[in-house]
């Protein structure tokens, strides 16, 4: 039985996801904003085959609060098997062209706010020794374009982040996994 965390746990993409693993008999813990959808999901996953659902409410933007967030997960699963990460938004270029406050914003919900919360869950997993962390990129942080080039920058800053998460982890048997379409 694997344990497995979703950061954008109600995300369409790690639905499709979770509802695989669901039929194996994983056991979940679901994380988002929005609690309502996020019981939703977990029922469905329920009701598919899982061990169990558990959700927790974070904004990822709130860096304070990822520590409760880790601990709760902490308590939940002595051992984590995969880490995946599908939170994000999808920037309105002409607006962030416009409005630096926006710009910033959407870059701290969609790269920062993601290395700060994918550094402590770095040191867990290396610490146990095992387990995969998946993250869904975009093609769109391979090179910048004029349509999308905020939304593409912060792909390309994670995607270089987790590049070194990578072969940092690597060695000690842990698995980081950046997916694009
Ligand atoms: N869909 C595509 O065609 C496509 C293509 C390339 C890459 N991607 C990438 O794939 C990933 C998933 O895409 P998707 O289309 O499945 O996304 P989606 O359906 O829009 O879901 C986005 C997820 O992010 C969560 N989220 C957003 N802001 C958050 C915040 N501040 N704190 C916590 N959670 C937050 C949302 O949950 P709440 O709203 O409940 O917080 C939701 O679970 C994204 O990183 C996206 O950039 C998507």
């Amino acid at each position: 039985m694997k344990n497995i965390v979703i950061v954008g746990a109600t995300s369409a993409i790690a639905i499709a996801c979770a509802r695989e693993w669901a039929t194996k008999g994983a056991r979940f813990f679901l994380v988002a904003r929005n609690q309502e959808r996020m019981e939703q999901v977990a029922a469905d996953l329920n009701a598919r085959g899982a061990a169990s659902a558990t959700v927790h409410r974070l904004d990822i933007d709130r860096l304070d609060d990822h520590a409760a967030m880790l601990a709760d997960c902490a308590a939940q699963m002595d051992s984590i098997d995969i880490v995946l990460v599908a939170s994000g938004t999808l920037p309105d270029q002409a607006v962030c062209q416009n409005d630096p406050a926006v710009a910033v914003r959407e870059f701290h919900t969609n790269a920062l706010s993601l290395i700060a919360l994918l550094t402590p869950i770095a040191n867990r997993l290396e610490a146990q020794r095992h387990g995969t962390l998946a993250v869904i990129s975009s093609v769109a942080g391979d090179r910048g374009r004029p349509s999308n080039y905020l939304y593409g920058s912060t792909k390309a800053a994670l995607q270089a982040f987790l590049e070194g998460l990578r072969a940092r982890l690597f060695k000690v048997g842990v698995h980081v996994k950046l997916f694009s379409s």
